[in-house]
């Protein structure tokens, strides 16, 4: 079989289980993709610093602070390094060159897909993004394709894990938000910078994400009505409990008369509703269609494997696109539906 040459951009909580997987699966990735997946390079800030499984599971050599560098040498490019720049610069850089991408991340999807969108059309390359919304959960795939022939009214989704862990730990121990924050930090499941996942812009970067592949139309983090977590305290969540509802933070994008309305804000979800289930750092997607019904989606939405599981998936499809030629992107496929304002929804 062949080699197709892959660059890892990002060597963090779900990088690191990347390349793990890359090295450790190389058999089983290589029959299922038809090629094999050779590592040629992780791009990091800082290459000295002593890192988990680097000179033990990838070997150290690996490491560049080049990233420009190792793009231009790779056939497919997985970005997980997060953040706007540089990443947005590397990943057009990728496909400038023909390289297909796979990356996890939602704040550059949310903020400037559709430019990442167009540029992967026009070279014919994938720009795939499972791993953007809810971790491990396959949601952009079935949303886009399996649903392609339905009409999606509502989505509702749990889709940071470090604030359904954080209300969770509130309503089930009674903890205040912030030991329950420093918990799910701990775990690894919380952004870099926790502000993202608590003021809710985190989930609201995800719910763009949603809306656009739901309603077919280009929906911007700036369109989402976004309310956090930080106001919610334990009296709320006691509160919720005696009229038999637990608090959420829910995403919420659906069509109306005027046009896609999408927000983000603590919710209160009756105790028999399937979302009312999804505990700890998991995350769920519900989704009312025409045709299909209610559906929900289900599964660890953080985290490290998780995450590098719906990382890979991706790079097993882009591998499998460019060795039959096809391509995975479906910019064209997007109508200009209307997409409501935040300060409407
Ligand atoms: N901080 C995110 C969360 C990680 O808690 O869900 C996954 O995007």
């Amino acid at each position: 079989p062949g080699v197709l040459r892959v660059a890892l951009l990002g060597y963090g909580v779900v990088g690191s289980q990347v390349a793990r997987a890359l090295v450790e699966n190389a058999d089983d990735l290589a029959a299922r993709s038809g090629a094999r997946l050779e590592l040629v390079g992780v791009a990091v800030r800082d290459a000295s610093r002593p890192r988990d499984g680097v000179g033990t599971v990838v070997p150290a050599s690996l490491l560049t602070e080049d990233a420009e560098a190792l793009v231009d040498r790779a056939d497919l490019v997985i970005e997980v390094m997060g953040g706007l720049e540089p990443a947005r610069s590397l990943i057009r850089r990728a496909i400038a060159a023909g390289a297909s991408v796979v990356t996890a991340n939602k704040a550059l999807l949310a903020a400037q897909g559709p430019e990442l969108f167009e540029a992967a059309d026009a070279a014919r390359v994938d720009l795939a993004f499972e791993a953007a919304v809810a971790g491990a959960i396959p949601i952009v795939r079935p949303v886009r394709e399996s649903l392609a022939g339905d009409q999606v009214r509502r989505v509702l989704g749990i889709v940071n894990g470090t604030t359904n862990y954080v209300l969770d730990q509130m309503t089930t121990l009674g903890l205040d938000l912030s030991d329950a924050l420093a918990e799910a930090q701990a775990l690894g499941f919380a952004e870099a910078d926790p502000t993202a996942d608590v003021e809710g812009y985190d989930a609201a970067a995800k719910a763009a994400i949603l809306a656009s592949l739901a309603f077919h139309t280009r929906v911007s983090i700036d369109q989402v009505a976004r309310e956090g977590i930080t106001g919610v305290t334990a009296a709320d969540v006691v509160a919720a409990a005696t009229t038999g509802h637990v608090v959420k933070l829910l995403a919420i994008a659906e069509r109306t008369a005027e046009g896609v309305s999408v927000r983000v804000h603590p919710a209160l979800v009756p105790a028999a509703h399937p979302l009312a289930a999804v505990h700890g750092a998991f995350n769920a997607v519900f989704v009312e269609a025409d045709g299909a019904g209610p559906l929900m989606f289900y599964g660890q939405g953080a985290g490290g494997r998780p995450t590098a599981s719906a990382v890979l998936g991706d790079l097993v499809s882009a591998a499998r696109d460019r060795l039959s030629g096809g391509k995975g992107s479906y910019e064209s496929a997007y109508a200009s539906l209307p997409v409501l304002p935040a300060d409407a929804a």
